[in-house]
């Protein structure tokens, strides 16, 4: 289904084609042109949606954070599952949502009747109208966005956005900080950080996390807030709030780590297969050790 209002390409088969990299299943097309190099398969999906689930509980179940009581369109930049989309689409059953992801997880004949959903690299410039979105919503696209594009998708996002309008950003950093202050260098947790981010750094912007507030500013965004919260990696936290996150939250470190790491690790920087399930090992004891107080600045 697509929207009335897009001139987005309609699903082609070349965007449903998969490859296997050492028994996980990833989009060709995104590996082909280098958009996206995280798994596509239903483990892959499963972990999105325990992630969704902590960042339920970390944002109090708001989906929408600025102050839009009836927001009429809204915009889903990389839609993975659909969580977020589907719930905004649920709670505001008057609001047109549209996603657009480069791969189609789900099937629209699933979703409610106001989610329409795109494919398209959000790469390339928009092509939605100018003035139409109450709400851009864009969640974890760090690794997908190239690092060149983050202006000017800033800047597209602005133009699609009503006057008045609102765009709401999350992204993890992906360098692994403890408070215990004995983590160093020899740990795993370290090296899945610093390949992660070197293996990247090129083609995506994997700080763009800590940049968010200045690309909004430098795109001439006003009423700008912005917040860095710590995701523990497990239940090492005191305060409840924050011990039940961690607690929610390790399943789905122990699957993001090697998810996020696969591709980059053994195609980009040569890691043998071997040498990957190691390290994997190591890093997944690592986040599961409540002495270390490990975890990703968000
Ligand atoms: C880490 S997932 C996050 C999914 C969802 N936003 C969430 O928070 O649950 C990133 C999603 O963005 C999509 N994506 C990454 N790069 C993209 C690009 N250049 N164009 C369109 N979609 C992209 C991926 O296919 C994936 O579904």
């Amino acid at each position: 289904m697509t929207s009335p209002d897009s001139q987005t390409e309609a699903l082609d088969d070349k965007y449903l084609d998969t490859t296997f990299i050492q028994g996980r299943e990833f989009q060709k097309f995104s590996i082909d042109h280098q958009i996206f190099f995280e798994p596509v398969d239903s483990e892959e999906a499963d972990r999105m949606g325990i992630q969704h689930q902590v960042f339920s509980k970390v944002f109090d179940n708001k989906l929408i954070f600025p102050p839009i009581p009836r927001p009429q369109r809204v915009l889903d930049c990389g839609y993975g599952t659909g969580s977020w989309a589907i719930e905004v689409a649920e709670q505001h059953p008057e609001c047109e949502v549209t996603g657009v992801d480069i791969f189609p997880y789900i099937d629209p004949n699933d979703t409610p009747d106001n989610l329409w959903l795109q494919v398209d690299d959000l790469n390339c410039p928009f092509t939605f109208s100018p003035d139409h979105f109450d709400l851009v919503h864009s969640r974890l696209l760090a690794t997908g966005i190239n690092r060149d594009r983050w202006p000017s998708y800033i800047e597209d996002i602005k133009r699609v956005l009503k006057p008045g309008g609102w765009v709401q950003l999350i992204e993890i950093y992906f360098n692994i900080q403890s408070y215990s202050g004995l983590m160093d260098e020899t740990h795993a947790l370290r090296q899945w950080s610093s390949q992660l981010m070197g293996s990247l750094q090129e083609m995506k912007d994997p700080r763009v996390g800590t940049k968010l507030a200045n690309l909004l500013a430098a795109a001439g965004l006003e009423n700008i807030r912005s917040e860095m919260i710590a995701l523990p990696f497990s239940a090492w936290p005191k305060e409840p709030k924050n011990r039940d996150i961690g607690a929610m939250n390790r399943e789905n470190v122990q699957k993001l780590l090697p998810a996020l790491g696969l591709y980059p690790f053994t195609q980009l920087l040569g890691m043998s297969p071997q040498e990957f399930e190691e390290l994997m090992k190591r890093a997944k004891q690592e986040a599961d050790e409540p002495s270390l107080k490990v975890y990703f600045p968000l």
